[in-house]
């Protein structure tokens, strides 16, 4: 009898069902009654505290256009608790529940947090397999995540809808998109949805270029401007200042309001704000997202069959490719800004509030 785990770990987003279900149906297919499924409850919480249930080949079917997880999920351990907290050592616990269950391998749908504890892991000699989830799609090794297709859909969709009512009553239009510290939802999001500026944490701007950007559409007859808002977004004075400073600072007062105001305040236009916040994260997997599911469940389920552990499912070029869980544990993908696609769409003019 072959035995998996798997488990859902971080913030939600589509598509993690339609994953699992590549999973399961790999290993149904290819193993028959051979094989038995846990499904660890609410993240590595489930992990730890050995609360699980076991997934059979109907808990698979009709997923795959479900939002959200079947199996719960909450915020990956180790990032808020310490790993020993009054006694209880978290990575004992885990080892402890993998070891009764006599699992072959534990599979983690999780983003960066949650695959770093799954090379950590790996370093305590279990057998992992890491599937790349989140709509920021900031996730090393991998060219893709799923979720982030989704999201995008979701938020372009709200860019499409502000721009009527921002055209309509002649407003300036801040849309803040998630992404955390990273803005690659927000870059796609505000081409798609046709943003006249884009802000990002990784291009800091300055609150003149974005006022000027404003005023220049207004110049050629343009009585609303679309803003794209990174969650994460910063401004020039901002990028000096300490990151505790900074999340202190837009605790109080977010960093999109507080822009808003700036803007009405030195350009006299009317200013309002969009969250569509967990929005982004909700609903069903778009096409995208469930084709690659599929894909990088299968092949979970194929390198399980191989015996090849240790590794995040991650897709580059279109093509499946395994990468050390070691290798991407702790690392951030973030937006160059000198790519090529930060040019092409400087090129159109596009502003991304720095010059
Ligand atoms: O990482 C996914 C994400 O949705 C980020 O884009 C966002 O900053 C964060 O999670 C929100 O987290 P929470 O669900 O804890 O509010």
């Amino acid at each position: 009898m072959v035995r998996v785990g798997m488990l859902t770990s971080g913030g939600d987003c589509q598509s993690l069902n339609a994953t699992m279900r590549g999973i399961g149906k790999g290993l149904f297919n290819y193993y028959g009654d051979g094989v038995e499924i846990i499904g660890f409850l609410e993240g590595y919480r489930g992990l730890m505290y050995n609360e699980y249930k076991k997934l059979t080949p109907r808990d698979f079917s009709g997923i795959l256009d479900e939002g959200g997880t079947i199996l719960g999920t909450s915020r990956q351990p180790f990032k808020m608790m310490r790993v020993i907290e009054d006694g209880f050592d978290k990575v004992a616990a885990m080892k402890r529940t993998y070891k009764a269950h006599k699992l072959d391998c534990l599979c983690v749908l999780g983003g960066n947090g949650s695959q770093k504890t799954s090379a950590l892991l790996k370093e305590e000699g279990l057998n992992v397999l890491g599937l790349p989830k989140t709509i920021d799609n900031d996730l090393w090794g991998t060219d893709m995540t799923f979720g982030f297709q989704s999201a995008l859909n979701i938020a372009t969709e709200a860019i499409d809808c502000i721009h009527t009512t921002a055209a309509s009553h002649g407003r300036v239009f801040i849309i803040e998109v998630m992404g955390h510290k990273v803005g690659e939802l927000t870059l796609h999001a505000g081409v798609a949805g046709g943003a006249d500026i884009i802000l990002i944490p990784e291009i800091p701007y300055h609150i003149d270029a974005v006022c000027k950007a404003i005023q220049k559409r207004e110049e050629e007859g343009k009585n609303f401007t679309i803003i794209a808002m990174a969650e994460g977004a910063i401004n020039t004075d901002e990028a000096k200042m300490k990151k505790k400073e900074v999340e202190k600072k837009h605790a109080e007062l977010p960093a999109s309001f507080e822009l808003a105001a700036r803007i009405q305040e030195l350009t006299g236009c009317e200013a309002r704000v969009t969250v569509p916040g967990h929005t982004q994260r909700g609903g069903r997997p778009c096409p995208y997202d469930r084709v690659l599911s599929t894909r990088l469940g299968a092949a979970a389920a194929m390198m399980i069959e191989k015996g090849k552990f240790g590794y995040l499912v991650g897709i580059h070029n279109n093509e499946i490719t395994p990468v050390p869980l070691e290798d991407i544990a702790g690392k951030l993908k973030m937006v160059d800004p000198k790519s090529d696609i930060i040019k092409q769409i400087r090129s159109i003019g596009i502003s991304f509030g720095d010059e």
